[in-house]
């Protein structure tokens, strides 16, 4: 079960990373929440945030905290965001809240990814919590054929649209014993934007409550 206390600490304890100057790259949920909470203390010391999502985007400009364009950025020095679930690799699935792609965008666009969670979201192996995939309208049956194929469960997040106006499909079953060789091959199906998993790019720390794991 998940722990709303661990969540505030690890969202608490990842201000330790953020210097003066910095502009902060900001995932998605609620354990990202507490970290923005406590980031606005810090508002005047930074530059701003890369935002990964509208209600990230809407969560910061409330509190005063500019939002800034990465294209206008170039690269981060850091990127704070939770997951669904976290093996003992740093490797995560992601995208319960269907903020994957840009997530991803922003986590590739920084040098140091730490990661937030609670101790709900540790796993040995990844794959109990369903794989989010952001995909094209069009081709969410042609990507359901293709996951079955391989051995999933495909569920269409019905009546979920993207910030990006896509859909999400949650992929049931699958015990993923190797995360970078699931993500490169998904990334091949024509009408995939984005895969909830980050091996290919794994988190750097880990935050579990306000311990480093
Ligand atoms: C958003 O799409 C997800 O990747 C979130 O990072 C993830 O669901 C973690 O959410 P919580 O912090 O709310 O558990």
């Amino acid at each position: 079960m998940s722990n709303a206390n661990e969540k505030r600490q690890a969202g608490e304890a990842a201000i330790r990373y953020v210097e003066d100057g910095a502009i902060i790259g900001v995932g998605t949920g609620s354990t990202v929440a507490f970290f923005i909470d406590a980031l606005a203390d810090l508002k005047d010391r930074i530059q701003g945030a890369v935002s990964s999502s509208e209600q990230s985007t809407a969560h910061l400009k409330r509190l005063g905290i500019p939002v800034l364009d990465l294209n206008a950025t170039g690269s981060l020095s850091l990127y704070i965001d939770g997951a669904d679930e976290c093996d003992p690799h740093k490797r995560l699935i992601k995208g319960g809240g269907a903020a994957l792609t840009r997530e991803k965008i922003v986590a590739e666009a920084s040098d140091k990814f730490v990661c937030i969670i609670d101790s709900s979201k540790r796993v040995d192996l990844l794959g109990k919590f369903p794989l989010p995939i952001e995909v094209i309208p069009m081709a969410r049956s042609l990507i359901g054929r293709e996951i079955v194929k391989r051995g999933g469960n495909p569920v269409w997040r019905d009546g979920v649209v993207t910030d990006n106006g896509n859909w999400i499909i949650d992929v049931h079953g699958w015990q993923i014993a190797d995360p970078v060789a699931l993500e490169n091959d998904l990334n091949q199906v024509p009408g995939v934007v984005a895969v909830g998993l980050f091996a290919r790019r794994a988190a750097d720390v880990v935050l579990v409550g306000d311990k480093v794991m």
